[in-house]
């Protein structure tokens, strides 16, 4: 495909230069009919057996966006109080919030128990802390399947070289725990990592998960996490992630599980980027062209401040060109230029050294997939305020969804 934007109608009809000229660069632009359509295709994921996503809002926290997600029915999981508490602010009830926090403080699992919100333990010592807040109580723990996976080793969060969960050999011990305060765990749940394209190794974890499961008696529910990848690569043909294929395989593991445990549980997912990648991208502005050492670089004002992933993994994100509001198409001639941003870092790189239409000065630059830990991950480094979200409706309307910070908000806490 040689225009994402263009091929599903990203911009529903506006001009991305008007967006531009109102709400100034660099600005996220959302896509609610194709943020709704991923929500509904993630929410009907497992049809055979009482099911539940719940949406990882560390992925992306906009209030508009929670709204958006509480009205189309699924639920969500938080990994701070900051988040429970955006949650509730959207609407959330307590029993749509799932809290899966990692080494929190007693106030933070206190809020979450006097909030009635289900709480996940990752730790002996967190159970331990749990019990002697909330004797007679009930919560889930997490469990480490022993198989991990993700595009890069800090988003691996399971098997042998990871800080959370509790391996099988503590299930006695965390029994122990439980009993010592007299707490009910009533749920399960793991995440082995973030952004792999193949459902193999999500059912070989499940398949442990639910072995370890089998070990503890009156569950109401298991949640196998989230993790599932989007393709970054779209512009050379990548292919999306096969949802269909990953459910059937895991509705077999369930009826193997169901065929000795018995049913009454609930499946549950915790999908973060599936749900909200590909519903947003950054346009930026090209303030310079220059060649260095025979280097071409395009300078945009897309900084690793705005968008952090190729700076911090070394992300892909594909990139499109924005001439007159159109994009310019690789047909038309390309050059390999490395975009990158304003700051004042070397690593401020959002494309490296990348086969991309001829750019001039004054172009847009689109970068793609940007809706997951894409705002959520932005800072005001270099003293750059946080920018705009606007979200095009599928009326086509374009709102703002939060405005862009300002100096004002530099200075505001001293
Ligand atoms: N559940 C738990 C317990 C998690 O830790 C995470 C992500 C998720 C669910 C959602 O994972 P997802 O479906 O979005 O892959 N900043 C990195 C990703 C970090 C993921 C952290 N945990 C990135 O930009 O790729």
């Amino acid at each position: 495909m040689e225009s994402f934007v263009n091929e599903v109608n990203f911009f529903e009809g506006n001009n991305p230069e008007d967006i531009a000229a109102k709400f100034g660069t660099p600005v996220y632009v959302y896509n609610e009919r194709i943020l709704r359509h991923r929500i509904r295709k993630v929410a009907g994921a497992i049809k055979n057996y009482p099911y539940r996503a719940n949406f990882s809002i560390k992925a992306n926290s906009n209030l508009e966006i929670l709204k958006i997600a509480l009205e189309e029915g699924i639920n969500c999981d938080a990994m701070s109080i900051g988040e429970v508490k955006l949650l509730e602010h959207a609407g959330f009830p307590a029993e749509r919030i799932f809290f899966v926090p990692n080494n929190v403080a007693d106030e933070e699992l206190k809020y979450a128990i006097d909030h009635k919100i289900m709480v996940s333990l990752d730790s002996l010592s967190q159970l331990e802390r749990f019990g002697v807040l909330n004797p007679g109580g009930k919560c889930a723990v997490r469990i480490n399947p022993g198989v991990g996976a993700g595009h890069s080793d800090s988003v691996v969060t399971a098997g042998k070289n990871t800080k959370f969960a509790v391996e099988e050999k503590d299930v006695p011990e965390l029994k122990k725990v439980a009993e010592k305060h007299m707490i009910k765990i009533v749920g399960l749940n793991q995440h082995i990592g973030s952004l792999f394209m193949e459902p193999k190794p999500y059912i070989d974890a499940a398949r442990n998960f639910l072995r370890i499961a089998r070990q503890f008696e009156g569950l109401e529910f298991v949640d196998f996490g989230g993790g599932f990848g989007i393709p970054y690569h779209k512009l050379s043909g990548e292919k999306e992630f096969d949802m269909d294929l990953l459910t059937e395989e895991l509705e077999k593991v369930i009826a193997e599980f169901e065929k000795d445990y018995g049913g009454n549980i609930l499946y549950k997912s915790e999908p973060g980027r599936y749900v909200v990648a590909d519903s947003a991208v950054i346009l930026g502005r090209v303030h310079a062209v220059k060649e260095s050492y025979e280097k071409r670089y395009v300078g945009t004002d897309i900084g690793q401040n705005v968008l952090v992933r190729p700076t911090l993994y070394g992300s892909w994100h594909d990139v499109e060109v924005l001439r007159e509001g159109k994009p310019v198409l690789p047909s038309s001639g390309t050059r390999v230029v490395s975009v990158t941003g304003n700051i004042c870092e070397s690593g401020d790189i959002i494309a490296k050294e990348r086969e991309l239409p001829i750019i001039g000065e004054g172009d847009l630059i689109c970068v793609l997939d940007a809706g997951a830990y894409g705002y959520s991950m932005c800072s005001p480094y270099n003293s750059r305020p946080r920018p705009a979200e606007v979200m095009i409706g599928e009326d086509g309307s374009v709102r703002c969804i939060r405005k862009a910070e300002t100096f004002e908000d530099l200075i505001r806490l001293f």
